[in-house]
């Protein structure tokens, strides 16, 4: 099956691999914005068809990208749509939690994980693998060990984070990653 993304046709495999959705398109525009004619290191975390790292790429031929999935199928996936696009070279899809497989600091990390509450059932998502949209308790906890990761190094000094949350992109630079994380805290659902 094919879907599209940010104007680029894309493979996708409904019920394995998460589909890109049209809001995640803001996402790629916000971290699209923040990348100028230098060389950048990205990261796209939890790239399951691997739409955003690619459409990154291919818009911007200057940067290298390193998208990662805890999810075989994704891999597989994102895989097969860079050779589709001819972004294989420079776009690195790796199987592994967050950012634990890429092997050295990033400029710009981008980021479409799980955060909703697995009670929280939400049917426009059925046709998705639920793993690749709920996440246990309140749902923050892939975004929590993500900005824990950025901590640890793997963001570089100077470097942005940008996540998708509840359709909207939120932002931080590194100095305002505990600004982010008080923001999440303050949306996290309660029953
Ligand atoms: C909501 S989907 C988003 C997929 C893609 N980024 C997009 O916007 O279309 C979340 C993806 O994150 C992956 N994922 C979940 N937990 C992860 C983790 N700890 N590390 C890496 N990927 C993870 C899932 O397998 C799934 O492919």
């Amino acid at each position: 099956m094919k879907t599209s993304f940010h104007d680029l046709p894309l493979l996708a495999a409904p019920g394995q691999v998460f589909t890109p959705r049209q809001s995640t398109e803001r996402l790629v525009d916000e971290a699209l914005g923040r990348i100028d004619g230098v060389p950048m290191r990205i990261a796209d975390v939890g790239t399951g068809s691997g739409a955003i790292a690619i459409a990154i790429a291919v818009k911007r031929p200057n940067v290298e990208v390193w998208a990662t999935d805890t999810s075989q199928a994704a891999v597989d996936l994102a895989r097969e749509n860079t050779r589709l696009h001819g972004v294989e070279d420079r776009v690195h899809v790796l199987q592994g939690d967050l950012l634990e497989p890429i092997p050295h600091p990033v400029d710009l990390i981008v980021a479409n994980l799980p955060y909703l509450p697995e009670e929280a059932h939400d049917p426009r998502y059925d046709e998705d693998p639920p793993e690749a949209v709920y996440a246990p308790g309140d749902g923050l906890g892939p975004y929590r060990s993500l900005l824990d990761a950025c901590r640890d190094g793997k963001l570089e000094t100077g470097g942005t984070l940008l996540i998708q949350f509840h359709r909207d992109p939120l932002a931080a630079d590194c100095w305002q990653l505990e600004d982010l994380r008080e923001q999440l805290e303050a949306a996290a659902y309660t029953r």
